[in-house]
């Protein structure tokens, strides 16, 4: 594997330490790899209101968005999960908008690890 993409997988554990989940009681970590090699983490933050949750996936990537990145070459995602934690459908709609290329870092706490790209997690995505 990619050295920066273990540096991913370092920075989305980081980033999982800063979760807000006091519902779901379930924190998630993210680190996106822009095309200039800049880093982006996220994590996710719930709300009292649950359906204005979002995920760790989605703040890593409207924060690189929101400073003028819109092409990516990874994203790191880590939660406790048994399988590597792999992003809902949402955030696989979010990435396909950006960067359909981009490699996906699938993985949780016991270092189980899952590669794909984010058009193999999304085929026949929705397009206009
Ligand atoms: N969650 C993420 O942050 N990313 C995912 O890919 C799946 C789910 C969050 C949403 C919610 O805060 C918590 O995990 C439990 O579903």
């Amino acid at each position: 594997m990619e050295s920066i993409f273990q540096e991913l997988i370092d920075r989305a554990l980081k980033a999982r330490g800063s979760a807000y989940t006091p519902y779901s009681k379930f924190p998630v970590g993210a680190a996106l790899l822009t095309e200039d090699e800049k880093i982006y983490t996220g994590c996710n933050i719930e709300n009292t209101s649950l359906g204005l949750s979002i995920c760790a996936e989605r703040v890593a990537i409207f924060k690189a968005v929101s400073d003028g990145f819109r092409s990516f070459k990874a994203i790191a995602v880590i939660c406790d999960n048994i399988a590597p934690c792999a992003p809902c459908g949402a955030c696989r709609q979010v990435m396909m908008e950006f960067s359909p290329d981009m490699e996906v870092i699938m993985v949780n706490l016991q270092d189980n690890i899952k590669i794909k790209k984010a058009k193999e997690l999304l085929p026949d995505v929705f397009k206009r």
